[in-house]
Parts: structure tokens; C-alpha cells; sequence
């Protein structure tokens, strides 16, 4: 039998409801007393505020022309914290565009480090100044992108974040992300459309955050605070009889969210930015990093409803040997409440007519195996004494490397094998992929998706359209301290893309 220390997690929950609380001074800090110093974990301070909603920029004429500034210092579960955020928020601005569209963003450095863009999920170029993973801006400096959406791009929920080699994790974890939605047309019949950006954070004491041990790395770290547009906890009041939907962006750096609804279905109308066919009812929608799933809920009796993240094991306590000490399934977490207010007798029809992107799909033109592995190695570079390395075909990321050359046009069938005893949630760039199996047999989505869980030990079978347009961009792990850690390739996509047929 193996005796687990109690997780911070737990240790922050139990002190708020035993444990004395300090108000340190005039800041409305609440300190848990019963922690070391060094070890003072932050309390939130805006448990059960309504529910807000970034601030939305939207495109006009054609055109998005909106500066983004990197910096810290942002508001976070209603405590002054020196979080990262852009426009002094996190999220930051939800950006909205249309299919057809140019959105410029201005990115403006003002962290102490470099950073960059990435748009996760867009079908765009990845070249030149698009979303070009390997740009880098420097401190104090700026970066004018400019990413074409094409006329023919699905219209979803997709979001943005840094993607600086080496230090996404730590940027995404401080609070630098945000939503961008693509619109097209008329509008489902809901009676609100919300996003739910849930990211997760560690904050000391003093509003500071907490970085990770090199075995927390190793596992993907998992904050202590669980937020919904940067808020703890927070309510959404609902009239019954409304028909709600929510676009949640899982955008914690490791944490899988398997999202329930006390009392409720989740009503899963999308994923990854894509509508599927038809509305299908979950118990549970299960997002790894990077996924999105919009959901309709329509409650119709009143109460109130927690909406959770249910304990998921993703295999990082297995991975070190139960070793860890923030290892093991993690929840389950509170992620917002819903207020229902009124009762009605009826239940509001489901939207029925999903706009479902057409994917035609060519033949076959080419098979290739990846595989995902930790291990021992020649690999191995870390310096961090624990002698892991975290690899892709057995090599860590090498931004000179072309380590897939594929032809513009070509399907290939891509299996991606995982010989760990964790889950890796596998993620490309700018060339979404239909998961055609996968070992743990669940079923496909049948839509174009763009993160997909590799379970421990286990494999997916990936049909990816390489079409649209050429670049060089990458493909990695969306536990994002392993995509640091060197879990990421290159793909070069060669050939001329063909004019846009109007
Ligand atoms: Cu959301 Cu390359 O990542
Ligand atoms: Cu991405
Ligand atoms: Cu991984």
C-alpha cells in the first residue's frame, strides 16, 4: 500500500473550511495560515460572481485590426495578481472574424521574455507572417501577423496562445490566452452564447506565480485554481426554459477536463471548432488541452447546477512510479455553478439544422507511424536529474529538422503509437485530421478535429488533409510542458496551393 501525500489541491480546500484564514493588510489577500510560508497558496476572492464574459473585438468590412499586449498584471479570481495577460486581461480580448476575412494583430511584447502568436485551430497558413509558429518576439518589440481566413473556413470555437518554444507552458499557465471565434451566417436559435475559457494556475501568497518542479513538468503540471474567464467559481444565471450555449476552451497547460452537468446533458453540438451532424446528449464531454466543445444546456426546472471537471487519470502519477506528488486523477473541480431561476413544464427543442462542414476525403496517399515515447535515451538533454527524455520518433524538437516532408493534396493515414504509461494528447497545426480509431475504441467524430488523446499504451490512426495551403508548421504534444520539453516535430508541407475558386 502506498501512502500519498495530500495534494496541495486538497490542502487548500481543507484549510479554507478548518484552518484559520488571514486578511493580509489592506490588499484583500487572503492567506491560508495553515500553509508554510514559501507554500501560502492564494485564496480566490470572487467565488460565486456572475459569470463574465471577455471583452469581444469583431471584424468589420472584412478586416480585424486589433493590437494585442503581452504584459503582466491582470485581475484573476478577483485578486490583483502579476498573472500575464493581453490588454491587461485574462483571457484576453475573444476576437471574432468571419470566413474570408484578414485579421491583423499587432502583438506587442512587454513580458521580460520572447513570445509569440499562434491561432489554435485556424485552418491559415502557417507561413511567413501567418500563424507561423516559429516567429519570435523579443521583449519590448512588436510583430504585425496577418492571417487570411479562407472563404470555405468552418465557423467555430477556436482560441489563441503563445507558442515560444520552451516557454509555452509557463506563458500559457501565467494567463496568456484567449478566444477567437469564426462566425458565418445566421446565428443558432439559443437565448445566449457564451464562452467558457477554463485555464488553471498556481498564484502564491503574494499573487505570484508558482512554477513547477522538474517532476511536475515530467507529469504536465495542474494548477491549484481552476478559473472560467480568469473568475473561481463563478455563476451563470439562467432563466429555465432558455437554450444556452457554451463554448468551453480548455486551455490549462495538462489538465483533462471531463466536463459534467449536475442534472443536466451536455448537449455536444461541436468540437474543435467544427459542428458535428446532429446535437448528441452527454453525461460527459472530455476535452484534452487544446480541445473545444460547444454544448447546448437547457435547463427547465430551477436550482442550482455545478458544472465539473470530473476526476480523470490520465496516467501521471503511473508515469512516475507514484513518485509524484500532484500525481494521480485530479478532481473532481467546480468549475462554475448554474443558477436556473423560474420553472417551466416544457423542454426548448434542440437547434437541429448544424451547419456540419462537408470533408470530402481523397484516397489514401501515403501511411506514416510516429510514435510518442518517455523514456530513457540518447534523448535525453534535460539536466534536470531525472534522466527522461520526452521524444518523438525518439528525437527532441529541432526547429532546423524537416521531420515530415508531405506533398500539398496528399491524405495520409498518420498512426500515432504512445509507449508510455501516460495519455498525450497529440496536436497539428494549420491541417485539422479525422481520428479514424483509436486503441481505447472510441467512436470517431466523424469531423476534421485538431487535438486527439493518445492513450497510455495505446494509439490513435489519424486521415489528415494535407490541402489548402503549404507552409512549414508543427506537430506536438498538448501538454504543453512536454511540448517544451522537446515532444514536438516539424511538418513541411511542399507545393502551390491552388487560387481560391470563388
Ligand atoms: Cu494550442 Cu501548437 O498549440
Ligand atoms: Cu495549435
Ligand atoms: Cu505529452
Amino acid at each position: 500500500m502506498t501512502i500519498r501525500p495530500i495534494s496541495r489541491r486538497r490542502a487548500l480546500g481543507l484549510a479554507g473550511l478548518g484552518a484559520a484564514s488571514v486578511v493580509a493588510g489592506m490588499t484583500g489577500w487572503i492567506i491560508d495560515a495553515g500553509l508554510p510560508v514559501g507554500g501560502g497558496r492564494v485564496r480566490p476572492a470572487d467565488s460565486g460572481e456572475p459569470l463574465r464574459q471577455p471583452e469581444m473585438v469583431a471584424s468589420r468590412d472584412g478586416i480585424l485590426n486589433v493590437r494585442l499586449v503581452a504584459g503582466a498584471g491582470v485581475r484573476l479570481a478577483g485578486l490583483e495578481t502579476s498573472a500575464w495577460g493581453y490588454n491587461g486581461t485574462s483571457p484576453g480580448p475573444t476576437l471574432r472574424v468571419r470566413p474570408g476575412d484578414l485579421l491583423r494583430v499587432q502583438l506587442l511584447n512587454q513580458l521580460a521574455q520572447p513570445t509569440n502568436l499562434h491561432t489554435h485551430g485556424l485552418y491559415v497558413s502557417p507561413q511567413a507572417d501567418g500563424d507561423n509558429p516559429f516567429i519570435s518576439v523579443d521583449p519590448g518589440a512588436g510583430f504585425d501577423y496577418e492571417i487570411r481566413i479562407p472563404p470555405e473556413h468552418p465557423a467555430g470555437t477556436f482560441w489563441y496562445h503563445p507558442h515560444h518554444h520552451g516557454t509555452v507552458a509557463d506563458q500559457i499557465f501565467a494567463g496568456l490566452a484567449g478566444a477567437l471565434l469564426v462566425e458565418n451566417g445566421p446565428d443558432l436559435p439559443v437565448t445566449a452564447d457564451r464562452v467558457l475559457m477554463v485555464t488553471d494556475i498556481t498564484l502564491d501568497g503574494d499573487g505570484h506565480v508558482v512554477p513547477p518542479d522538474a517532476m511536475t513538468r515530467m507529469q504536465g503540471r495542474e494548477g491549484d485554481l481552476v478559473l472560467v474567464n480568469g473568475q473561481h467559481e463563478p455563476v451563470l444565471a439562467v432563466p429555465a426554459g432558455s437554450v444556452e450555449r457554451w463554448r468551453v476552451i480548455n486551455g490549462c497547460v495538462s489538465r483533462v477536463l471531463a466536463l459534467r452537468l449536475d442534472g443536466h446533458p451536455l448537449s455536444q453540438i461541436a468540437l474543435d471548432g467544427r459542428f458535428l451532424a446532429a446535437p448528441v446528449d452527454r453525461d460527459q464531454v472530455v476535452l484534452a488541452p487544446g480541445n473545444r466543445a460547444d454544448v447546448i444546456v437547457r435547463p427547465a426546472a430551477g436550482g442550482r447546477f455545478a458544472l465539473l471537471a470530473a476526476p480523470y487519470d490520465r496516467g501521471s502519477a503511473a508515469m512516475m512510479g507514484g513518485m509524484g506528488t500532484t500525481g494521480g486523477p485530479s478532481g473532481p473541480v467546480t468549475l462554475a455553478t448554474m443558477a436556473v431561476t423560474g420553472a417551466t413544464g416544457t423542454l426548448p427543442p434542440l437547434p437541429t439544422a448544424l451547419p456540419a462542414p462537408t470533408a470530402p476525403q481523397g484516397p489514401v496517399t501515403g501511411r506514416r507511424l510516429l510514435t510518442l515515447a518517455m523514456g530513457t535515451g540518447p534523448g535525453m538533454r534535460m539536466g534536470m536529474g531525472m534522466g527522461m527524455a520526452i521524444t518523438i520518433d525518439g528525437r527532441t524538437f529541432d526547429p532546423g529538422r524537416d521531420d515530415q516532408t508531405v506533398a500539398l493534396g496528399a491524405t495520409e493515414e498518420w498512426t500515432v503509437v504512445n509507449t508510455s504509461p501516460m495519455d498525450h494528447p497529440f496536436h497539428l497545426h494549420a491541417w485539422p485530421f479525422h481520428v479514424v480509431d483509436a486503441s481505447i475504441g472510441t467512436p470517431p467524430a466523424g469531423i476534421l478535429q485538431d487535438v486527439v488523446l493518445v492513450p497510455a499504451h495505446g494509439q490513435v490512426r489519424l486521415r489528415i488533409p494535407f490541402t489548402g495551403h503549404a507552409g512549414r508548421s508543427v506537430y506536438h504534444c498538448h501538454i504543453l510542458d512536454h511540448e517544451d520539453l522537446g515532444m514536438m516535430g516539424t511538418v513541411n508541407v511542399l507545393g502551390e496551393a491552388a487560387p481560391a475558386t470563388p
